[in-house]
């Protein structure tokens, strides 16, 4: 176990050379970083054992120096994942906190890791590692989501329900049509996620403090070992881009705007008023007063904590747009921020995706509502045009006088007598009335990316094949 190398009064044992004194404790409290950016260790290990591995391989350290630091590095990565290390916050951070103790284990050698290196580096390429790994959990997410809502996609191709705009009811639609309507808008967050990915996987390690080194580093080297598919090419951009982590961010947060679009759509449809989806007992809680309560607590708590995501890229954008080139500590905000807007964003899509899995839609009441509300006006104006060749802005306003017509007697335009219609125009017949039932509609509209089972059925498939 290691004991905290450093106290409040002494000097920082890892930069404090040129201290008298150590810094105040109100110093150390606002610069240490390692409450939070422990959180980073197994990325800071993995980079070390990189660069000293390189460091050997490039004849800057010696072959045994090198083979000491990378076995004395596992000791303190299992050390940390026991729970049997000593975080000390007078080393102020994670990658202090590794080479101290690296060097009390290991000696002298441990002493020379940070050769031809800078904390700027360092931590540049530990949070790029970090930020990948979570673009890679966002699309494992993602896909699972886009799976269920597959999933009630293709049980429900042929149900119709109402299509609202303005949340009036606007035209029928398929229930599997609604569905996929969020398979696509997930299917651009992962190509967003995707993206900024590639995008990301540079390597900064070897950019050192900013200018880059005159050790003979080998670059190339550490960026494959470390999985990334070149070195950064610029020293100054490297320790100083968060773009990465912005993107990562962007891309969260239009993630969980999306999340909470659906998220408020299950919470007007579980409503006793709509009573469009049951939730399951699983993703609902009680009331402690309202026995006959089930609260959609999951989905109002995504549409809730998509706040946190924009607020986290929104803080992000404000640390980093005055800063000048190249490193400044204002960039050490970076982490609480993104840590806490990825965990948000997995549990997020967790949620969903059990919400989604187990709802169950209430098909009778879903038909029902898209009987309602004249969601087949636009079929009557269309028939028109079709079969009585009407200009549709005729068509338009025959219907209009119809539905005024069907409102005023309290009923559906279907319920309307064949006088009555005629009496809005004298070119109506009686095949009209086929045009105005709900399953006729959806099935009429076989546009490409329209409604219609049929064609709800070809991007089923489509996405099927795309999501195995
Ligand atoms: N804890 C710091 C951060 O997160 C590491 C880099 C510190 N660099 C420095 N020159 N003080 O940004």
């Amino acid at each position: 176990m290691a004991e905290a190398p450093s106290t409040a009064d002494a000097a920082n044992a890892m930069w404090g050379g040129r201290f008298a004194e150590g810094p105040d404790a109100i110093m150390t409290a606002i610069n240490a970083s390692i409450r939070f950016d422990r959180r980073l260790y197994a990325q800071d290990i993995r980079g070390s054992r990189a660069h000293a591995a390189m460091l050997a391989a490039t004849g800057i350290i010696s072959d045994s120096d090198a083979s000491a630091i990378g076995e004395g590095l596992l000791t303190v990565l299992s050390e940390i994942e026991a729970g049997a290390f000593a975080f000390s916050e007078a080393l102020e951070d994670i990658h202090l906190n590794v080479e101290s103790r690296l060097t009390e284990i290991v000696g002298e050698a441990g002493k020379r890791l940070h050769t031809a290196r800078s904390r700027n580096d360092q931590v540049a390429t530990d949070f790029r590692l970090w930020v990948r790994e979570q673009c890679d959990a966002a699309l494992g997410g993602i896909a699972a989501l886009q799976r269920a809502l597959l999933a009630q996609a293709e049980a429900g191709a042929d149900w119709v329900m109402p299509g609202f705009t303005h949340l009036q009811v606007a035209q029928p639609v398929t229930w599997g049509h609604h569905m996929l309507a969020y398979v696509e808008m997930l299917g651009r967050d992962a190509g967003r996620f995707a993206d900024a990915r590639t995008r990301m996987n540079e390597c900064p390690l070897g950019a050192a403090a900013l200018a880059g080194t005159s050790f003979p580093i080998d670059r190339g080297m550490t960026a494959k070992a470390l999985g990334f598919d070149r070195p950064m090419a610029n020293s100054i951009d490297a320790v100083s881009d968060r773009d990465f982590a912005l993107e990562f961010l962007s891309a969260a947060a239009i993630c969980a705007m999306h999340l909470s679009r659906l998220a408020e759509e299950l919470v007007i449809w579980s409503s006793a008023q709509f009573r469009f989806v049951r939730l399951s007992d699983r993703f609902t809680t009680g009331s402690s007063i309202m026995p006959q309560k089930r609260n959609p607590d999951a989905a109002e708590l995504i549409r809730a904590r998509t706040g946190r995501i924009l607020g986290a890229a929104v803080a992000l954008f404000t640390v980093m747009k005055g800063l000048p080139l190249a490193y400044s500590k204002d960039m050490q905000e970076d982490k609480e921020q993104v840590f806490d807007a990825a965990d948000t964003l997995m549990l997020a899509l967790a949620a969903m995706t059990g919400m989604v899995a187990d709802m169950t839609a209430d098909r009778a009441a879903l038909e029902r509502a898209a009987s309602s509300g004249f969601s087949t006006a636009t079929d009557l104006a269309d028939w028109l045009v079709r079969e009585a060749g009407l200009p549709f802005r005729e068509a338009h306003h025959v219907t209009g006088a119809l539905v005024a017509l069907a409102e005023g007697k309290g009923c559906d335009l279907p319920d309307l007598t064949l006088e009555e219609m005629k009496s809005a125009h004298p070119a109506i017949t009686g095949a009209v009335y086929s045009v105005l039932g709900v399953h006729n509609s959806v099935a009429s509209r076989q546009s490409y990316g329209g409604t219609a089972p049929v064609r709800v059925r070809e991007q089923v498939a489509r996405w099927k094949a795309r999501l195995a």
